[in-house]
C-alpha cells in the first residue's frame, strides 16, 4: 500500500508499505479521509514525548473495513466506521479508575508508536471502530476524532443552560467549541481569534460575537465559561482574566510543553474560578458520532481542503501557515 511516514522528526517520505493483516480482533480499514491537526505537527517536529519513529502519521480518520480478523463478529467487509485511535493498556491506576485517556501506557495511533491512517490501509482494534451512520457522509466522518475531544471537553465544564460563553481561538476545534456550545444552549457564544480572516466563519457557524481581542467586546463582568482553544501563553493568561465569579476557565489547547502563563491566584481564590484541563477523548467518541449525525457540527465548512496521500508535505505547510480550516488527506 501507500503510506506516508515519518521517518524521523522533520522528514517526512510517501513510501509503499506491506499491506496489513488483520489480528483476530482487528479489522483493516480502508482509508477515505484523515485530517490533519495541530497534534500532526508536533509528531513532525519530534515535539511529543514518547512518539517513535518511524510511524505512519494520522489519528483523526474514517473508511471502508476491507478485512477482517478471525475472531470478528461485529463488522464485515464494506462496513463504513470512524476509528478512536485512542490505546489504553487497561491495567494501569488511571485505566482502572475509568480514566484511561490518562493511560500510564497512553499509545495512539500515528501519534505514539502503533502505525496511523495517512495510508491506504489501517490495522484497528475492533472495540475501536464505530459504525457510520447513513446520515452522515464518509468524507464527513474523519471530524468525529476532533468532535469527541470537544465532547470530552465540553463533559468537564459545568454545562449550564443560559450562560454566556468566550471561545479563544476560530481554528478547527475553537469552532467546534463555539457549536457545542450554541447547541447546548449558551446565553451567547463570543469567539476571539489574533487572525481576522477566521472570523467570518465563527461568525457564520455559531458565534453571536467576535474580535481580536476580548476587549472590543465590552463585557466588563467576564464570562461564565472561557475556553482556551489555541495553545498561546498571552491567550490564555487574558482569559483567565475574563472568567467572570463563579466561572470556569478551560485549557483546551496544548502549549508547549515547557511554556509557563502567569495568573492572580488571589482573584481564583476570591472569585472561585475553576481552571479545568481536558485531554484527548474519554467516553465521548460514541456521543461524537451521535452529535454529527444530528448536524451539529457544519462538515462542509469545517472542512476546507483535501489532498492526496502524495501531497501530505504540502497539506502540512498550508496547516502551519493557518490557511484553511481542516485540511484533509484522501489516501
Ligand atoms: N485538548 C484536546 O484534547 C485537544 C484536541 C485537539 C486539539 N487540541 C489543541 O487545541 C488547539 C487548537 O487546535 P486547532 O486545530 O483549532 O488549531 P489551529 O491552529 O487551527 O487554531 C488555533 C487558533 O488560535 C489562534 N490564536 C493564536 N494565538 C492567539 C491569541 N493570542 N489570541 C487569540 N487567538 C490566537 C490562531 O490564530 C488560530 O486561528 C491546539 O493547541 C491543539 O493542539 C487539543
Ligand atoms: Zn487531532
Ligand atoms: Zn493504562
Amino acid at each position: 500500500m501507500r503510506a506516508v511516514v515519518i521517518e524521523a522528526p522533520r522528514k517526512i517520505t510517501t513510501t509503499t508499505l506491506d499491506d496489513p493483516e488483520p489480528g483476530p480482533r482487528e479489522v483493516v480499514v480502508a482509508v477515505s479521509g484523515v485530517g490533519i491537526c495541530g497534534t500532526d505537527l508536533h509528531v513532525l517536529d519530534g515535539h511529543l514525548e514518547g512518539s517513535e519513529y518511524p510511524i505512519v502519521p494520522g489519528h483523526e480518520f474514517a473508511g471502508t473495513v476491507a478485512a477482517v480478523g478471525s475472531a470478528v463478529t461485529e463488522l464485515a467487509v464494506g462496513d463504513r466506521v470512524a476509528v478512536d485511535p485512542n490505546l489504553y493498556c487497561g491495567e494501569c491506576h488511571y485505566c482502572r479508575i475509568g480514566r484511561g485517556n490518562l493511560c500510564e501506557r497512553y499509545n495512539a495511533m500515528g501519534v505514539i508508536r502503533t502505525p496511523g491512517a495517512t495510508a491506504e490501509y489501517c490495522a484497528v482494534p475492533v472495540g475501536n471502530c464505530y459504525p457510520v451512520p447513513e446520515s452522515v457522509p464518509l468524507e464527513h466522518a474523519p471530524l468525529i476524532e476532533p468532535l469527541s475531544c470537544a465532547v470530552h471537553g465540553f463533559d468537564l465544564l459545568p454545562g449550564r443552560l443560559g450562560e454566556h460563553y468566550l471561545v479563544y481561538g476560530a481554528g478547527t476545534m475553537g469552532l467546534m467549541m463555539a457549536q457545542l456550545a450554541r447547541f447546548a444552549g449558551a446565553a451567547s457564544v463570543s469567539v476571539v481569534d489574533v487572525n481576522a480572516a477566521r472570523l467570518p466563519t465563527a461568525a457564520a457557524l455559531a458565534a453571536d460575537r467576535t474580535a481580536t481581542s476580548a476587549d472590543e467586546l465590552d463585557r466588563p463582568e467576564g464570562w461564565e465559561v472561557v475556553v482556551d482553544c489555541t495553545g498561546a501563553v498571552p491567550a490564555i493568561e487574558d482569559g483567565l482574566t475574563r472568567v467572570r465569579k463563579g466561572g470556569t476557565f478551560q485549557v483546551f489547547g496544548v502549549a508547549p510543553e515547557q511554556a509557563a502563563a502567569s495568573f492572580s491566584p488571589f482573584r481564583v481564590y476570591k472569585d472561585e474560578i475553576t481552571v479545568v484541563g481536558s485531554m484527548a477523548v474519554l467516553h465521548s467518541f460514541g456521543r461524537a458520532v451521535e452529535l454529527m449525525a444530528r448536524n451539529v457540527i457544519d462538515a462542509e465548512v469545517m472542512i476546507s481542503h483535501t489532498f492526496g496521500l502524495d501531497e501530505y508535505a504540502g497539506a502540512v505547510d498550508r496547516f502551519r501557515r493557518g490557511d484553511g480550516r481542516k485540511l484533509q488527506i484522501r489516501p
